[in-house]
């Protein structure tokens, strides 16, 4: 039986490399983070000798495992085969020449109930109003108000993917009705834990019914911008707006104004147009607003579980069997 050389380019710990190790005799581990670690892209030079060294690695390489692929890797590896990323979404680097390769992506998709966790507590939290609570903690001011109840509230999620699917049934479990959509989405579709499905063509309907709407959606040229002032102003002016999907999705401009001319309540968000959020945002100094810095999708022992899943794959791709998390590069996510 060949050899598979599997290349790492993003830091792991030994306990995962002899975890891959493990899964066969055939696997041949080489570690190149020494070289270039896709963790701490701008901390190394892919330059000169580092370059050339990078090159002898990627040149054998059969399957690579890392946060993002090296720069121009369909030419610099051309026995590469499978390309397993940390992350869940591919925007970052999916290029033409990698979506016209026969190389595989494979995502961490599916590991993200964390994510389904965050948008639950932004939903709780500006239904709550954590924000104005925080800002008089602040003050040491004793205000008393009326929060609201989610019991009976609506959610729009748009996006049903992974994560929607997990936001619906935590949802549920708040006595939430449920409104969906997604790209492929037919008017009569069902989904577990979901009322009712809505058509893309019937977005509009969705967002007006909607007490918290939620993108959760890839960032693809299909889903940028698709939050603008239209679909802002089509919403409930007690509604709330929530991104955990990328920050593409959403005109930040036109959510500003509709966050401080109150077309909505408020807004939770953990992804942005630009990251870092520079400080020259608007969105910062808006009290009706819950600001992450895009990390719902974090969480302690994130390399363990994902280097788990890696493993998975591994077994699968040895056995010929078809991968698991396999993205679709022409549809971006
Ligand atoms: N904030 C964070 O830290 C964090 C962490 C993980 C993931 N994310 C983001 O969340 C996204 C979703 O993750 P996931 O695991 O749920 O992905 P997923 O299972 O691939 O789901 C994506 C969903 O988006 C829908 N969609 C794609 N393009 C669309 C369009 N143009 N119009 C309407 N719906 C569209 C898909 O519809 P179909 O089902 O019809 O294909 C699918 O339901 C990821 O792509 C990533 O960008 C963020």
């Amino acid at each position: 039986m060949n050899p598979v050389k599997v290349l790492v380019i993003s830091s792991i710990d030994e306990a995962c490399k002899k975890e891959i190790i493990d899964v066969s005799p055939r696997i041949h581990l080489v570690d190149a983070t020494h070289i270039w670690d896709a963790r701490h892209i701008l901390t190394r030079d892919e330059s000169g000798a580092y370059s050339r060294e990078l090159d002898l690695l990627l040149a054998d390489a059969e399957v690579i495992y890392g946060r993002r692929p090296p720069p121009n890797m369909v030419s610099r590896a051309p026995k590469l085969k499978w390309f397993q990323t940390f992350l869940a979404g591919v925007d970052h680097f999916l290029d033409e020449e990698l979506i016209r390769s026969p190389i595989k992506i494979t995502n961490m998709g599916g590991l993200h109930t964390c994510v389904a966790e965050t948008t639950l507590s932004m939903i709780l939290m500006l239904s709550k109003g954590a924000p104005f609570c925080f800002e008089n903690k602040r003050k040491k001011k004793w205000v008393r108000y009326d929060p609201l109840s989610v019991e009976g509230s609506t959610v729009g999620i748009v996006g049903l993917g992974k994560i929607g699917k997990i936001v619906a049934r935590l949802c549920k479990a708040f006595g939430m009705k449920v409104f969906a959509t997604r790209r492929s989405a037919k008017a009569g579709d069902t989904a577990r834990y979901v009322d009712k499905i809505f058509p893309m063509s019937n977005l509009e309907v969705l967002l007006s019914k909607g007490d918290f709407i939620l993108s959760v959606l890839p960032s693809t040229p299909d889903t940028d911008k698709m939050f603008g002032e239209k679909e802002f102003r089509r919403m409930k002016k007690s509604a709330f707006f929530i991104n955990m999907g990328r920050g593409n999705a959403v005109d930040e401009e036109a959510l500003i104004r509709a966050l401080s001319e109150g077309w909505i309540a408020g807004a939770g968000l953990d992804a942005y147009e630009k990251e870092p959020l520079p400080p020259e945002s608007g969105l910062w100094d808006l009290p009706n607003v819950i600001l992450f810095p895009h990390v719902s999708g974090k969480m302690k022992n994130y390399e363990r579980l994902i280097n788990r899943i890696f493993c998975e794959n591994l077994e699968r791709y040895l056995h010929g069997k078809r991968l698991k998390n396999l993205v679709n590069k022409k549809k971006g996510y």
